[in-house]
């Protein structure tokens, strides 16, 4: 099993300079967090550079949030695996709801994008979920599944992390609540049939709700939006105890 993995998504927040301060505070932070988990932050391309060399030889892990499916060509705007591996990202975000909904990202194009991911030495965090009108629909498990059955094909689950995000929860204070959280996250968990498939939680994520998350039995991490612009709040959120 791999350990949980806590990440922060800075979406398009984060200059350089604010990335070096958020930086500043955060790492003295996780000085003595236990080794039993994984810590990721997600900048904006920009200011991926400028984090790799302030969080080289510490143990925060950089994620992008997105990659291409090609190796290069003429894609404006998309980002390539091989400038990740540059830097020494480790993980990318893939399917992201916001870009599911702004730019009509496909099942597909997020599945092209989680496989190259993966074959470029990359490890996907693909996320899923249902938006409010299709939890109040009866249809959430029905759009994750299918979620889960296209965006996942052909993945290697050994090197590929899940993001349960329920649209309703993100940026709203809405989180959802975690026992539901834990039974989607464990529903995920047989569709794709790999028991150890590391599966996190999204959605309102704060210093308030963390423990009772990782508490959960199919919770395997978080992805943290908002509190995760926070360097304090980030590390009480890395910083998460289990009774
Ligand atoms: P919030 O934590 O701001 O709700 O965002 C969640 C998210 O979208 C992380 O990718």
């Amino acid at each position: 099993m791999g350990k949980p993995v806590i990440a922060g998504n800075w979406k398009m927040h984060m200059t350089c300079a604010q990335a070096r301060d958020w930086l500043a505070t955060f790492l003295p932070l996780i000085a003595d967090t236990p080794d039993d988990r994984e810590l990721v932050v997600a900048p904006p391309f920009t200011a991926i550079s400028t984090t790799a060399e302030i969080t080289s030889g510490s143990r925060l892990e950089i994620s992008s949030q997105n990659v291409h499916w090609e190796a290069e060509g003429a894609f404006t705007g998309e980002i390539a695996p091989s400038m990740l591996e540059e830097h020494g990202v480790r993980y990318a975000i893939v399917g992201h709801s916001e870009p599911r909904k702004y730019f009509s990202e496909s099942d597909e194009q997020i599945n092209h994008r989680a496989r190259s991911a993966q074959a470029h030495g990359l490890i996907p965090i693909v996320c899923v979920g249902e938006s409010d009108e299709q939890r109040s629909r009866g249809e959430a498990e029905r759009v994750i599944r299918r979620q889960v059955e296209q965006g996942l094909e052909g993945l290697d689950p050994n090197r590929l992390v899940v993001a349960y995000e329920p649209i309703w929860a993100i940026g709203t204070g809405k989180t959802c609540e975690s026992s539901e959280a834990n039974r989607i996250c464990g529903l995920i968990r047989s569709w794709v049939g790999a028991p150890d498939l590391i599966i996190q939680y999204g959605g309102s994520v704060k210093p308030g709700n963390i423990d009772e998350l990782m508490g959960m039995s199919d919770i395997d991490g978080v992805l943290v939006g908002g509190a995760s612009l926070d360097a304090e709040s980030f590390a009480r959120i890395a910083n998460y105890q289990v009774a």
